[in-house]
Order: C-alpha cells, then sequence, then structure tokens
C-alpha cells in the first residue's frame, strides 16, 4: 500500500472537521474524493501534504508513518500537493515556476532533467516557457500548477479541484493531463466537486460527506449506486 490514512481526525483550531477518515491508495492507482462543497475534501489533502497537523488518527506512506511531519519533510518522501488556489508566481516566467517546484533537489542535472521531463509531458508549458504565468489563462494555469507539482518526482500526487472555475473545454484539457501523468507511473489522489467526471476517469472513489467517509468503491460502481446518482448526479 503506497498511502494509508487511519482514523484521521483534523481541522482548524479547535474546529474539527475531518472524523475518523480512513483512506488506502496502491501505487499506481487513480483515485478520486469527491463530496459537496465544505465536505473537507481540501482539509483531507492539506492534512496529507503536512500544512495542517492531524488532531488524531495516522498516515502512512509506503510503510512508514509520516503522522506530524511538516510539507517539506514530506516532499522529501514523495507526495506532492497541487492545491486549490495553485499559489503560482506570477511575476515569474513557466520556466521558473516550474524549477520552485524542485527545490528539494540540490543537483543541479537532476533539477534540469526534470524540467525536461515536465517539458516533455506538457509541449504547451514548453512553447510558453519564458511566459509569465500571471499572462496565461486559467487552463494554462493549472496545467503549469499540475507541471510544478510534478518536478519533485513525486510516488504520490495529490490534485485538489482541478477542474474548478474552468470551462468544459478547459476542464477536459486538464483531465486529458492527469491522463498522462497516470501512464507516467505516478500515484493519483483526486479531489472533486465534478462527481460524474471524477468518477469516469479514476479507479477508485470515496464519497466524502460532513468530513466522514460515506462510501467506497470502484469507480464505476459508485457511478451506478442509486444514493450517489440521486445525491451528487440528481439522476
Ligand atoms: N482555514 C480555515 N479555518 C477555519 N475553517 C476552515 C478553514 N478552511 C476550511 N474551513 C472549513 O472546513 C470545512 C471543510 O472545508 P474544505 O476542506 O475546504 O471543504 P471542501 O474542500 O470539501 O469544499 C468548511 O466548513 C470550511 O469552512
Ligand atoms: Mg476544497
Amino acid at each position: 500500500m503506497l498511502l494509508e490514512v487511519k482514523n484521521l481526525d483534523a481541522g482548524y483550531g479547535y474546529l474539527q472537521i475531518l472524523r475518523s477518515v480512513s483512506l488506502n491508495i496502491d501505487k499506481g492507482e487513480y483515485v478520486g474524493i469527491v463530496g459537496p462543497n465544505g465536505a473537507g475534501k481540501s482539509t483531507t489533502m492539506k492534512t496529507i501534504a503536512g500544512l495542517i497537523p492531524p488532531m488524531g488518527g495516522s498516515i502512512l506512506f509506503n510503510g512508514e508513518d509520516i503522522t506530524g511531519l511538516v510539507t517539506s519533510q514530506i516532499t522529501k518522501k514523495g507526495i506532492s500537493f497541487v492545491s486549490e488556489e495553485m499559489n503560482l508566481f506570477v511575476n515569474m516566467s513557466v520556466r521558473e515556476n516550474l524549477l520552485m517546484g524542485a527545490y528539494i533537489i540540490k543537483d543541479k542535472k537532476v533539477r534540469n532533467d526534470r524540467l525536461d521531463f515536465v517539458f516533455d509531458l506538457f509541449p504547451r508549458l514548453t512553447e510558453r516557457k519564458d511566459q509569465l504565468a500571471g499572462t496565461m489563462s486559467g487552463g494554462e494555469r493549472k496545467m503549469l500548477a499540475i507541471g510544478r507539482g510534478m518536478m519533485s518526482d513525486p510516488k504520490l500526487l495529490l490534485v485538489d479541484e482541478p477542474s474548478f472555475g474552468l470551462a468544459p473545454q478547459l476542464t477536459a484539457n486538464v483531465f486529458e493531463s492527469l491522463d498522462v501523468l497516470i501512464k507516467t507511473g505516478v500515484t493519483i489522489m483526486l479531489v472533486e466537486q465534478n462527481v460524474t467526471k471524477t468518477l469516469s476517469v479514476t479507479d477508485r472513489g470515496y464519497i466524502l460527506e460532513n468530513g466522514k467517509i460515506g462510501m467506497e468503491g470502484a469507480s464505476c460502481d459508485l457511478a451506478d449506486d442509486p444514493y450517489v446518482r440521486k445525491v451528487f448526479l440528481g439522476v
């Protein structure tokens, strides 16, 4: 098992949001976590990425206990987080933004190899490597944020709401980018409000509601489930 989250409790200050969340991800899997706005999807990812300290439970990565480590340590273990906010450096070029994602890699040659790898994956970023990130379109910026997340050579990529705020065509492009990545062997945990799309591309899914895992299963089974269809798909 690559990632094992066991009975995770987390929140902000005294406010508990996650209640005993447990989930597992195998190496090479493409796993979706879906649920309504405010369910705790981002909180789950932030806790795994070390941005929020857990209140209880444990997180194992490659069998190693990483509970309570800070983000830089977690990045070094091989987990990369592409946040909803993206936090791109708008006054820096595409290339410079990508290199920021490789800050944990000290060897310049290795860093440049990663840059070549990401440029190969996303030719669109190559075309725009000298363009300032702030002048890119919404879809291109998502691609850049995902590319930057790949710069540290992660084993597990956490991607939070890549389709948020994008027009359908651009959403399709972002999902294509993730398809490209999964073929490189990286494991992806995808958080989305777009339930239909997410369940159509991922292998397995978890439904998160009110800080708890309500259901889990093969994504195709979840997409066919009467409860999921009624509550999330409106059919
Ligand atoms: N920094 C914060 N401080 C306090 N409450 C927060 C903070 N961030 C999120 N929350 C609350 O935590 C709950 C879950 O939020 P979030 O994990 O962002 O949900 P989702 O990503 O599923 O939409 C919400 O009620 C939200 O208001
Ligand atoms: Mg969120």
